[in-house]
């Protein structure tokens, strides 16, 4: 079923581009130094916001190149540091970690609402992470757009949104608004293919871990899996 999906005010749409609407089922709203979305609907869970913690706060970032993702991006010592397109961008919780790590991040949102909180987020985390927050550049676009021929990264990182697989790795409350925020959110078989051609290093997938692969033509390189996600690593 599609939510009505609308800014609270005429400032906050005029600045993010979200239409203005009085009987939004999910409000966007500025709200304690923050912009934040909120169910209106009765049971709703709390708001969401983009929330990107001072590294030494942050549980994922003192993990280190030990982090899962960290492994399966090809974050080494001793080793350059790879400059990775996430080209799912969502809040931004994995592009911040690989920016903490220091990777050169390009996060890519198409959806307005997630780019919005995406770009408030960074915005607020300039003043308490600002090393991290430089090499942290957002785009607002459809990924598919921007992985055009002859544009190159290290490092492609996909964790789309698949309607049906149930365990993901972002946490409930946040899945719940992304499921109500882009109910017709599937799979985009172009991505896969369009990373593969910008990647000069890997394609790397996030998956819930019992998930089938993005790929059924080809098998993963490498998986690094964890207790509920995995990562799926295409060779280039
Ligand atoms: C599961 S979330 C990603 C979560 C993210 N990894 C994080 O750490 O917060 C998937 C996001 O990818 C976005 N998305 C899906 N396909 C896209 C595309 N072709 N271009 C840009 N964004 C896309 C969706 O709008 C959604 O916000």
């Amino acid at each position: 079923m599609t939510r009505r999906v609308g800014a609270a005010n005429a400032s906050v749409a005029a600045e993010y581009g979200v239409p203005c609407l009085a009987d939004a089922d999910l409000v966007l709203e500025q709200s304690r130094g923050r912009l934040q979305l909120r169910d209106t609907r009765p049971g709703a869970p709390g708001p969401i916001w983009a929330d990107f913690p001072a590294p030494a706060s942050d549980r994922r970032l003192r993990a280190g190149r030990g982090l899962l993702l960290a492994r399966a991006c090809g974050v080494r010592k001793g080793r350059p540091l790879p400059c990775v397109l996430d080209a799912t961008a969502g809040l931004g919780h994995d592009a911040w970690a690989l920016a903490g790590l220091g990777c050169l991040v390009t996060a890519v949102e198409r959806d307005p609402v997630v780019s919005a909180l995406l770009r408030d987020g960074l915005a607020r985390a300039r003043a308490e992470a600002p090393d991290t927050a430089a090499r942290l550049e957002l785009v607002h676009d459809d990924a598919v757009r921007v992985m055009t021929p002859g544009r190159f990264w290290d490092v492609v990182y996909l964790d789309p949104m698949f309607p049906d697989v149930g365990a993901t790795a972002l946490p409930g409350k946040e899945m719940q608004y992304f499921r109500a925020l882009l109910p017709h959110a599937r799979d985009d078989a172009g991505l896969l293919d369009r990373a593969r051609a910008c990647a000069t290093g890997r394609v790397v997938v996030k998956r819930a871990r019992l998930a089938p692969p993005l790929d059924p033509r080809r098998d993963a390189d490498v998986t690094f899996e964890g207790k509920s996600v995995r990562f799926d690593v295409y060779l280039a």
